[in-house]
């Protein structure tokens, strides 16, 4: 079993509102650190926002704000959706914030010492309105004018010198890396992805610089005062100055190294390539794991296209979670799609999964059997049974090692259906044992017999789902008597035959979904 987890996820641009492909990020990460936290495991889990570059100063200069201003305001915007969709890192760390900047500086002063990190000049082609410096092969030509590929309007030719990070000469130890570690970059695809590109491709080494004469919205290059460092070179070591690096704190020494970076698919490269090659430099451990997840897509005329600010298609989680709340919005987003494939947002699949899994399957067992335990256990209060040999009961204890494979590995989508064929099964219970039948011939034991075996269904059912929608397990749990602080159970106490004891008081509470007209 591990002894500790370390989960991250991408630490976000604060150049404007975040939106349902950041907040997937944060729920799978969250569910994952839930997850670890009932098995008892030591766990950390950071997220944050970077808050340098060219994007986020030309935001604030649209916006007509002062730049440090614009950014502690987004930053806000970023913690206060994470409360509100009840997802609850360790830490958040902010690129502008003086430990991070410390640790940058670290970086650069000792790779420089080193001499992996270089100063050298090169020739470009400089968009003055994108403020964009582009290399031969990326600008266009036409009728001999060379533009630029996002505006179109004519490019400069500028020389520049700038720092460089030899990112070519760990090329093969990185090949190697990769090769010894087949769990380094998942799913699977995604590792062949960067592995074929490592073996196919001589990499260039890294501009880490930028000359502050172009902007100066980052942190200084110590060694070079007219330079500000690049804003991938800064992000990266957030998952380390975090944990306070440069110093061998506590922290640092029971996390690092990382035991998944989650991040979108988008972001593939600077994760599986430049990162382990930075960290191999420092003489720093290398993260278990990358997992790239894919991208919501939203439907546009038929065809799927990502959401994204730019073009103007974007969810906004907190409509999503006014209407349905946020317990069903965190449940969709994790059972709709497996994390390493693409999916398309509809409303109308939010309305299908919650009619469906959530009103029809889940709320339903909740109720039905709160409503039985009333009517037919006395005053509704529980008598308990040992242990019977049957079905539902088997595949219920059957959960554990299901569920514990699937949810440590990320893979949400698989362990929520296996709970599910649970909940089903006990629909069909019901059904097939006829309770009202076992009142109505007087079998007063079997009737007993099969209300606790419900309890204890809900129970730990309930707790399974308990990483993914927090607040409908601890309702579950109030209404079984169990207390509200479901965070504070144990992954194999709850494995247990027989948790709620003798003589515990049913409360039912309302429907907790409501079946919805629409469909
Ligand atoms: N700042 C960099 C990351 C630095 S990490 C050291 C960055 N930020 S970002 O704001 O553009 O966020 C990118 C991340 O947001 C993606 O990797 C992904 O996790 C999430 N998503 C953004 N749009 C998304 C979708 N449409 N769908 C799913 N997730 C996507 O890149």
């Amino acid at each position: 079993m591990r002894k500790k987890f370390y989960i991250t996820t991408p630490i976000y641009y604060v150049n404007a509102r975040p939106h349902i492909g950041h907040s997937y990020t944060n729920i799978a990460a969250d569910a994952a650190a839930r997850f670890f936290r009932l098995k008892g495991v030591d766990t950390f889990f950071l997220t944050g926002t970077d808050e340098h570059g060219q994007k986020v100063e030309k935001a604030a200069r649209e916006a007509g704000r002062e730049v440090q201003e614009f950014v502690d305001e987004l930053a806000g915007k970023f913690k206060d959706l994470w409360m509100t969709l009840n997802v609850c890192p360790d830490d958040f760390i902010r690129t502008t914030e003086s430990r991070h900047i410390r640790a940058v500086e670290h970086v650069l002063n000792y790779l420089y010492e080193k001499g992996d990190i270089y100063k050298d000049s090169y020739t470009g082609w400089y968009c003055v309105p994108c403020e964009t410096f582009w290399t031969d092969g990326q600008v266009l030509m036409e009728n001999g004018k060379r533009l630029c590929p996002d505006c179109r309007r004519e490019v400069d030719e500028l020389t520049e010198e700038n720092y460089f990070f030899r990112l070519s000469k760990y090329q093969d130890w990185l090949i190697r890396y990769i090769k010894e570690h087949p769990d380094f970059v998942k799913p699977e695809g995604r590792y062949n992805e960067v592995l074929s590109f490592l073996e196919k491709e001589r990499l260039n080494d890294l501009c880490i610089s930028r000359p502050k004469s172009r902007f100066s919205w980052g942190i200084e290059i110590p060694f070079s005062p007219d330079h500000i460092t690049y804003v991938w070179f800064d992000a990266l070591i957030n998952y380390i100055s975090a944990l306070g690096y440069p110093e061998d704190t506590e922290e640092f020494t029971k996390f690092w190294p990382a035991d998944i970076h989650l991040i979108g698919k988008d972001i593939l490269r600077q994760h599986a390539i430049y990162w382990p090659i930075m960290l191999h430099a420092l003489d720093l451990e290398i993260p278990y794991q990358i997992f790239a997840h894919g991208w919501w897509l939203v439907d546009n005329k038929g065809s799927a296209e990502k959401m994204s600010k730019s073009r103007g298609n974007i969810v906004d989680p907190y409509v999503m979670v006014e209407d349905f709340g946020v317990d069903v919005y965190r449940y969709f987003l994790l059972r709709e799609i497996p994390l390493g494939v693409d999916g398309v947002f509809s409303y109308e699949a939010v309305v299908k999964r919650y009619n469906g899994d959530l009103a029809n399957d889940f709320g339903n067992l909740v109720y039905r059997v709160l409503s039985m335990a009333e009517k037919y256990l006395k005053d509704g209060v529980v008598q308990f049974t040992e242990r019977p040999k049957n079905r539902l009961v088997e595949s219920l204890f059957d959960l554990k090692e299901k569920v514990d494979l699937e949810f440590s590995s990320l893979n949400f989508y698989e362990g929520l259906a296996c709970i599910w064929d649970v909940i089903n099964l006990a629909n069909k219970f019901i059904e097939e044992e006829q309770p009202w039948t076992m009142r109505k011939e007087g079998r007063f034991d079997d009737l007993k017999r099969f209300m606790y075996i419900l309890l204890e269904t809900l129970r730990i059912v309930s707790a399974c789902v308990y990483p993914i929608m927090p607040t409908t397990a601890g309702k579950v749990w109030e209404q079984l008597g169990m207390g509200a602080d479901i965070s504070q159970a144990n992954w194999e106490k709850i494995f247990v035959w027989g948790v709620i004891p003798e003589g515990t008081k049913i409360k039912k509470y309302p429907p907790l979904f409501p079946r919805r007209d629409e469909e």
